[in-house]
């Protein structure tokens, strides 16, 4: 059994992005990524937080606009239309979720689709459902990248995908069909979903359901990604995976924390940097 790690491919990955940068520096272009956060929900300020870090430690300059919860839709978008037209900005990000009066979907299409480093407008989410890819949604590209990052075929692969939402269910499926895997989607109504996790080869769980995925859920040698970010019994981080018993079961399984959490961050710096280059 091999534990897929994440936060090393992650750290590799951004040291490959610092020397692009510094590149780009050379020729006095400078990459900015601008992050807005609306309220105070303390999930998305801890991955606000961690997402300017890494910004900062390739050479990205990272711009934050805290918003106060009240912030109306329309405020949010003259502030995403000013950002567009900002040459120091490459990439607007807006954390999700966003308060409740406030349509989410309106807010992210409102960004240039050149600056949607999140992927998740419609003009991206439909280039990827047409395989003409533009800005990939992060957790996805980067699920695929740690799965040939050590060298698992996906072509001819039976994958479950257990979740279908648009930021991680739906998009990493359309990724996998891609890479040529027969790809089956389950979800909330899906009936006796052990029968479907039995025939995969590789698992990716993205519920948010602490220890959904027990072991006798899975077939022997399978593969699993785990995207879940949940808190136990005990109050501690856990994935939507039952770590300890399924670990032995399979060839590779991604940790929580330290798994797929890292490798999303280094994909948006990925897609920052990609929206610079494609500029310049
Ligand atoms: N909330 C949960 N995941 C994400 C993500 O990948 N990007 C943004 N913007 N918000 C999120």
């Amino acid at each position: 059994m091999n534990i897929i790690n994440g936060k090393e491919i992650a750290a590799e990955l951004r040291m490959q992005l610092k020397e692009k940068v510094e590149k780009l520096k050379e020729k006095n272009i400078h990459i900015g990524l601008a992050v807005i956060i609306v309220g105070d929900n303390p999930a998305s300020r801890i991955y606000v937080n961690n997402k300017k870090k890494a910004c900062a430690e390739v050479g990205i300059e990272s711009f934050e606009y805290a918003l106060p919860a009240e912030t109306t839709q329309e405020e949010l978008i003259n502030l995403i239309e000013k950002l567009n037209n900002d040459k120091k900005v490459n990439g607007i990000l807006v954390q999700l979720p966003v308060p409740k009066h406030i349509d989410d979907k309106a807010v992210i299409n409102a960004i240039s689709v050149k600056k949607d480093v999140d992927g998740f407008s419609h003009n991206n989410m439909g280039k990827l459902a047409t395989g003409d890819y533009g800005l990939l949604p992060c957790t996805p590209a980067g699920i695929i990248y740690m799965l040939k990052h050590e060298g698992i075929q996906i072509a001819g692969k039976h994958c479950v995908v257990i979740g279908r939402s648009n930021i991680v269910g739906k998009p990493v499926s359309l990724l996998m069909l891609d890479e040529n895997a027969t790809v089956t989607i389950c979800h909330s109504k899906t009936p006796n979903l052990k029968y479907h996790t039995l025939q995969a080869d590789i698992i990716i769980s993205a519920v948010g359901h602490a220890k959904l995925v027990t072991a006798d859920m899975v077939k022997k040698g399978a593969v699993i990604v785990d995207v879940g970010m949940n808190k136990d019994e005990n109050g501690k981080l856990c994935g939507d995976v039952d770590f300890e018993n399924v670990a032995p079961k399979c060839s590779y399984i991604t940790p929580v924390p330290g798994g797929v959490g890292p490798m999303t961050i280094a994909m948006l710096l990925n897609n920052t940097v990609k929206t610079c280059e494609q500029e310049n």
